[in-house]
């Protein structure tokens, strides 16, 4: 059981896998919202033809602003009263939220991905879907997501949405442990196992607001994706032998959908994080005296995660010889265009290959476009993307912006300047490497330039000034301080800000501590372990824990005005027991807000059947919160 040096449970650390943060970085280096800009004429943005369907969006800074309860510089961006510790503390089998605030519990796992197409999956613990009934229900492990209306022209000018209007959520699966999905620890046949890769992946699910509640509703372009959904690959390694097995299985599926991110044409991304769990020797143990240094790195063995997937299903054993490369094929971002259920998922290639938490886009001069994302393990990195090309150019010649650019990864220098590192043969330290090489084992090529092993980094945000928050939630391991990690054990974690030089195209940045989570320990606004981020475009920085919180609290969101002088987290809702608070999108008008209650109660019926009523044997189900202020006003306010 990993335990922190705090001596506070770690109680995701056990859930996760022990294995999952264990660092595999043998070096020693030193260590928008603008989103959805009007598109009038959309086109196939997956495969990069210009056929398809019109859609376009609403560009809901501009309304936003404009109204006084969003944060027009009139006092304070949080105004709402912070949930107490006592508050908080009361009844951890449901979720409590702040007064002026209410929620509606969305979408739980095994909801029918549109109304009347299967039966639901509603917690009956002497039961489980079958793997053809959870492939056409929303997964669990519910983390990144963002919310797409289905069409502009439905909000008024003052950015007030209409009673009724409907969109589509896209939505992660990360995971789901076989004792919650299987009700067993172990699987005992393909059937197991099928139903364990169904509820994995990504949903995309028509929504309607009638009158402010929400409803899942009938739509062509509602399903699902899993972990054998066909998908395909692009970029500089699309075609690359280490993508093929001898076996030549097309690629199929995604798994350990972490966070995500919006592009500005429209689409989603989902960031496949701990891909190696699903992985597996058929050997036993002994495989792990033969694995490469890229297996080491990336963190297989034999076991994984202990899901057994390997055991039925040979995609997933390392010892395979047909099918040696599969496990290349995860680690990547990929796209999905929530408006066309015809395309096939992208798996982009330039953005490189790492356990991919999160992904945060933000826009240069004339549209290029610059991704910044995290590598989420003990002692890793902090990486970039730059476009070579405006966005909006790219796709007029049906090519993707997210194709053709330059991988970076960041050294953070102790004077508060920083070095974005080039990923290609052109850095003279990786001259003897193909491009494919680097963008499939970009840890390896991370580690020969010299990038800073980093607390964890999970999610990105781009603040209201162009500055990009990073969410480092903690490293029990850390023994030797930086500047940019400066606690040692860094039990708590920290958010740090980075200004990149040329508007977001330069390879250097400044970089500041935004807070340090332990300063506010012995505070009425405590919180620790930041993971899950997400700036809205006035200023507000809304963060996601994970981690056993100070005090008692399970995980809470909380909220910051970054225009403030000193950082203090207000405390919007805190979860149920052994859960986690993932993900974040909010509507154009910004009025509603989605955020996810992970893994409620580790799936253990005993300490709470969240989202029903504590009965101490339905079995708790992972779902979306849709969150509102009572009076309609802003949510953060
Ligand atoms: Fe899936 Fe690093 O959280
Ligand atoms: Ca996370
Ligand atoms: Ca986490």
């Amino acid at each position: 059981m990993a335990h922190d040096p705090s001596g506070r449970p770690k109680d995701n650390a056990l859930l996760h896998d022990e294995k999952e943060n264990i660092p595999s970085n043998p070096t020693n280096n030193r260590s928008f919202q603008d989103v959805l800009a009007a598109n009038a004429s959309r086109r196939n943005v997956l495969s990069g033809t210009l056929a398809g369907a019109a859609a376009t969006f609403v560009a809901p800074a501009a309304f936003a602003e404009s109204r006084e309860t969003g944060g027009g510089g009139k006092g304070p961006l949080v105004k709402f009263t912070p949930l107490t510790i006592d508050q908080a503390t009361q009844d951890q089998t449901t979720v409590s939220i702040a007064d002026e605030y209410e929620y509606q519990v969305l979408i739980p796992w095994g909801t029918p991905i549109e109304p009347g197409i299967t039966e639901e999956y509603a917690g009956d613990p002497t039961t489980r879907p079958t793997p053809e009934q959870a492939a056409l229900q929303i997964g669990i492990g519910h983390d990144g997501m963002w919310f797409y209306p289905e069409r502009r022209g439905r909000y008024n000018r003052r950015g007030e949405g209409p009673a009724v209007f409907k969109g589509f959520l896209c939505i992660n699966h990360e995971f789901g442990r076989n004792a919650h999905v299987l009700g067993k620890s172990d699987p005992e046949s393909l059937d197991d196992v099928r139903l364990s890769q169904a509820v994995h992946g990504v949903s995309v699910v028509a929504i309607e607001n009638r009158y402010g509640d929400w409803r899942v509703v009938k739509s062509p372009n509602s399903r699902r994706i899993t972990a054998n959904t066909p998908v395909c690959f692009s970029g500089p390694a699309k075609d690359s032998p280490l993508l093929q097995n001898p076996n030549g299985n097309i690629p199929l599926g995604t798994v350990n959908n972490c966070g995500s991110g919006p592009t500005p044409w429209g689409t989603y991304l989902t960031c496949e994080e701990n891909f190696n769990g699903y992985f597996g020797s058929s050997e036993g143990e002994s495989f792990n005296d033969q694995r490469t240094d890229a297996q080491l790195r990336y963190g297989f063995d034999f076991d994984g995660f202990n899901y057994g997937w390997h055991l039925f299903d040979r995609r997933f054993d390392l010892s395979d010889p047909d099918y040696v490369n599969e496990s290349n094929r995860f680690g990547w971002v990929v796209e999905i265009d929530p408006y066309d259920a015809s395309q096939k998922p992208v798996k982009r290639t330039a953005l490189g290959r790492f356990k991919h938490e999160a992904i945060a886009i933000a826009q240069s001069r004339g549209g290029r476009i610059a991704a910044y994302m995290g590598d989420d393990q003990r002692f890793d990195y902090c990486y970039k993307y730059v476009s070579d090309k405006s966005w909006r150019d790219a796709l007029r010649n049906g090519e993707s912006p997210l194709d053709e650019g330059v991988l970076y990864v960041a050294r953070f220098n102790d004077d508060n300047t920083g070095d974005w590192l080039e990923l290609s043969p052109n850095n003279p330290v990786l001259s003897n490497w193909t491009i494919e090489e680097i963008l499939i084992n970009t840890r390896l090529a991370a580690d020969a330039v010299g990038a800073t092993p980093m607390d964890r980094p999970e999610w990105t945000t781009i603040g209201k000034n162009g500055e990009v928050y990073w969410t480092l939630t903690n490293n029990s391991d850390r023994t030797v301080p930086n500047a940019a990690n400066p606690q040692a054990p860094n039990s708590d974690g920290h958010i740090i800000r980075t200004t990149d030089s040329d508007n977001y195209l330069g390879d250097t940045f400044t970089w500041e501590i935004y807070i340090l989570a332990s300063t506010t320990r012995g505070t009425p606004n405590v919180f620790t372990d930041p993971d899950a981020a997400y700036a809205d475009p006035f200023g507000r920085l809304f963060i996601g824990t994970d981690g056993g919180q100070p005090d008692g609290l399970q995980d809470q969101l909380v909220v910051f005005d970054t225009t403030a002088e000193t950082p203090t987290p207000c405390r919007l809702l805190t979860g149920v027991v052994s859960d986690e608070i993932t993900g974040w999108t909010v509507t154009p008008d910004f009025r509603t807000a989605f955020t996810n209650i992970q893994h409620p109660g580790n799936g253990n019926p005993a300490s709470t059947n969240f989202p029903a009523p504590f009965d101490g044997t339905t079995i708790p189900r992972d779902c979306t919160l849709v969150i509102r202020r009572k009076d309609g006003g802003i949510v953060g306010s």
